[in-house]
């Protein structure tokens, strides 16, 4: 396994090329797009790392699986899939698009940027600060490490230069779909710009590969909650290219744009790779060629 995963890097670590970083939040733009890293944490505890796998890098996009998890177990699924909806869209993340067109202003689904805010909104709490605590405590809860924390350059980076999102928050507010647009919006930056490696990533994916329970053996997420976000994974995971993932990889995964991708076999592994030159889509190019390959040579496509 350690071979096949530093052959991997070598081979895809080229491709970095054909990418660039995400450049809409001015931090991330700092990134190096040269860099890939990966590691794999089976449920005995081995763990088989490769590259920048120590380099730290945060969530984006990634942290909407769990916010996702926190207000299902704060509201249940009844009140949650009111106000957010369980379909792909072919639309890129930050589209406003289908939110205009469809008769209720709720998004399609919770792994989208205006889903993802609406979701945020339901996260209980005394203060925006205590929301988003929420958010990191279960990250810290799944990956085994209590030190995980924001990135407070990244989330100032993204709160000073988040139109998109705002016009997307106002958008919401302006249909009753939100209340505060500022606090909502806080608690997602917040969220965006939590702080891990690619063991931590690994770690968390082999806590939803084992429907919620740790690798130490702790359950921190319901089993149906934990198999409810794995589906999402799996058909909105990757934005507008999940069918093409699901195709030639075939296992869940969830990615962001500073470069990360959680991603898990069920009961069998958890997979954090990072590799922060994107493609067009919003997705690690270098990541999901590796991903593409590590599948097929072990066979771990779950259909
Ligand atoms: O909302 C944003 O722009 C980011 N903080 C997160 C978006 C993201 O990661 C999309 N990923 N591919």
């Amino acid at each position: 396994m350690q071979k096949l995963l530093e052959s991997l890097v070598e081979k895809h670590r080229p491709a970095a090329r054909e990418g660039k970083v995400a450049e809409y939040i001015p931090e991330l733009a700092k990134q190096d797009s040269r860099m890939l890293g990966v590691a794999v944490v089976n449920p005995k505890g081995d763990v088989h790392a490769a590259g920048a796998y120590r380099t730290r890098f945060t969530l984006q996009s990634i942290s909407k699986l769990i916010s996702l998890m926190v207000a299902l177990m704060d509201h249940g699924e009844e009140r949650v899939f009111a106000k957010v909806g369980m379909e792909p869209t072919g639309d890129p993340f930050h589209s406003l698009y289908k939110l205009e067109i469809t008769e209720e202003a709720k998004p399609l689904n919770p792994m989208i940027n205006a889903g993802a805010i609406v979701v945020s909104s339901l996260i209980r709490g005394k203060s925006v600060e205590e929301r988003a605590e929420r958010v990191i405590q279960l990250v810290r809860e799944m990956a085994d490490n209590p030190e995980i924390d924001m990135n407070r350059a990244v989330y100032r980076s993204e709160r000073d230069t988040a139109d998109r999102n705002r016009a997307l928050a106002y958008f919401l507010k302006g249909c009753g779909a939100i209340d505060d647009v500022e606090e909502t919006l806080d608690v997602y930056f917040r969220q965006c710009s939590i702080c891990v490696d690619c063991i931590d990533l690994a770690r968390m994916g082999l806590c939803l590969a084992q429907n919620g329970v740790t690798l130490r053996g702790k359950r921190v997420i319901p089993g149906d909650i934990a198999r409810l976000v794995k589906t999402f994974m799996v058909t909105c995971g990757m934005y507008n290219a999940s069918g093409e993932f699901a195709i030639r990889v075939g296992i869940p995964a969830k990615s962001g744009v500073s470069g990360g991708i959680l991603a898990l076999v069920p009961g069998r592994m958890g997979i954090g790779v990072f590799g922060p030159a994107l493609d067009k889509k919003g997705n690690s190019i270098t990541g999901i060629r590796l991903l593409e390959d590590f599948s097929k040579k072990l066979g771990l496509s779950i259909f």
